[in-house]
């Protein structure tokens, strides 16, 4: 299992390369990391003394009543590690072992050994690993439709985007294949070459189609970035959302080359606002992650990680797990309401699939020519909002015949109403 060699250098650019471990947070762990006895005149951390909050409890929603313990509140209140909270970290770590069981947690590889740093939500960490590893130019593999948030981090960075199609299942692996087969896959070993070296998708409850990859063509992709030695970057922030049963199993559970960067994010399920989500990967690449994280944030929010941390010790794994399908439970039932609404005003004119998790219903508009204009000025007026297609596509200024409708929120009334708005709009525009 230990058996690939990988080179980890071959997926930085030279911003990332060009990374050293920032001095005074290195100090800033060995002081962390010593005994009471230590006398450390070293650091730049600020007495605590004058900090004024003592104490944090908190009322959750079920009334119980959560006294967060005093020495956690005091190092929240204090800089601390730029990985995120230990204490935070090998929950994690030990979610991620019954959910994923990560070939790579426990190998002795010190560059492909699975690591985890807590961020500032997935879309720190997603933003730091495209930041670490694309230069202009580069070939970079996206499944598309895509995040929007993604589109708007890489086209600063100027790669250039190989659009993988994808449909209910997720990416299609012969799409993924028509690219790839431009190369050999030796050409990986060859340092200017210009094969792509990265993946990203987003397999469960995707943003905006609602797709999601199967374990069948997990398996041939994964094989395929093995052949070609490219990273993957799975951005999973609705694998707990997804409305059925074993869930499937996850890009790292196959992880045996350490090539995949996972991203998950506490947003869907505990808190957006709070902030939080932790990358999972190798080593070498998450140590990049880290140094770039000293010198920008330095470490996510004392007092969200020990309120996060606080709650999910209190609830375990089997509670968080139990909370995560009554969420999904929830936003399935949501789904189910929101199909119902379309099929009632929308069938004949419009296209759908059935959302497997998530949050959104992908529509398709086959005798309309561009939804934008449609959305962005007439549908307002109609008091009715979704976002146009567009948004999800690589290149946005071509016309798009989809939008995005969100079923998170909405009652089953105003999905109703919505949907009965859209579709007046729809026929007024066919002239019908
Ligand atoms: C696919 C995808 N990735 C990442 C994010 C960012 O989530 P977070 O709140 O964890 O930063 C979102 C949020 O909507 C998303 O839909």
């Amino acid at each position: 299992m230990d058996w690939i060699k990988m080179n980890y250098s071959r997926f930085l650019n030279v911003t990332s390369l060009g990374r050293k471990p920032s001095p005074i947070r290195v100090l800033t762990e060995i002081v962390l990391n010593s005994p009471k006895t230590l006398i450390s005149m070293a650091g730049g951390m600020p007495n605590p003394d004058f900090f004024p909050i003592q104490d944090i409890s908190l009322t959750l929603k079920d009334g119980s009543k959560l006294n967060i313990d005093t020495s956690l509140v005091t190092r929240a209140m204090q800089y601390s590690s730029s990985s995120g909270f230990p204490e935070l970290i090998n929950w994690v770590k030990d979610l991620q072992e019954r959910v994923h069981k990560p070939p790579t947690l426990g190998i002795t590889d010190e560059n492909k050994k699975l690591d985890i740093i807590i961020t500032n939500g997935s879309q720190d960490g997603i933003c730091k690993t495209l930041e670490a590893c694309v230069s202009a130019g580069d070939n970079v593999l996206i499944e598309v439709p895509t995040y929007a948030g993604t589109l708007a981090i890489l086209n600063p960075l100027q790669p250039k985007i190989l659009e993988i199609e994808s449909d209910k299942d997720g990416i299609i692996p012969g799409s993924l294949l028509r690219y790839l087969s431009k190369w050999k896959p030796e050409d990986s070993k060859k340092p200017n070459c210009s094969i792509p070296r990265i993946l990203y998708c987003v397999p469960n409850g995707g943003n905006p189609t609602g797709s999601q990859l199967t374990w069948e063509r997990k398996k041939e992709i994964y094989k395929l970035c093995q052949d070609y030695d490219i990273l993957i970057m799975e951005d999973d922030p609705y694998f707990y959302l997804q409305f059925s049963k074993p869930y499937v199993p996850s890009f790292l559970s196959m992880d045996e080359d350490g090539r995949v960067m996972r991203f998950d994010s506490f947003s869907k399920i505990i808190s957006s606002g709070m902030r939080i989500g932790c990358l999972s990967g190798p080593r070498a690449l998450v140590n990049k992650i880290i140094q770039h994280q000293q010198v920008s944030a330095v470490h996510s929010s004392g007092l969200s990680q020990v309120v996060l941390f606080s709650v999910l010790q209190e609830m375990g794994h089997d509670g968080f797990l139990q909370h995560c399908d009554k969420v999904a439970d929830f936003y399935k039932r949501q789904r189910d309401a929101c199909l119902a609404m379309a099929n009632k005003h929308l069938s004949g004119l419009a296209e759908w699939f059935e959302p497997s998790g998530g949050m959104f219903l992908w529509l398709k508009f086959p005798q309309i020519k561009d939804t934008f204009k449609l959305i962005s000025e007439k549908a307002r007026a109609k008091e009715v909002l979704f976002v146009p297609g567009n948004a999800f596509m690589v290149d946005s200024s071509l016309p798009c015949q989809y939008l995005r409708s969100s079923f998170s929120l909405v009652s089953s009334e105003d999905m109703d109403k919505a949907f009965e708005r859209l579709s007046a709009l729809i026929k007024e525009e066919l002239n019908q």
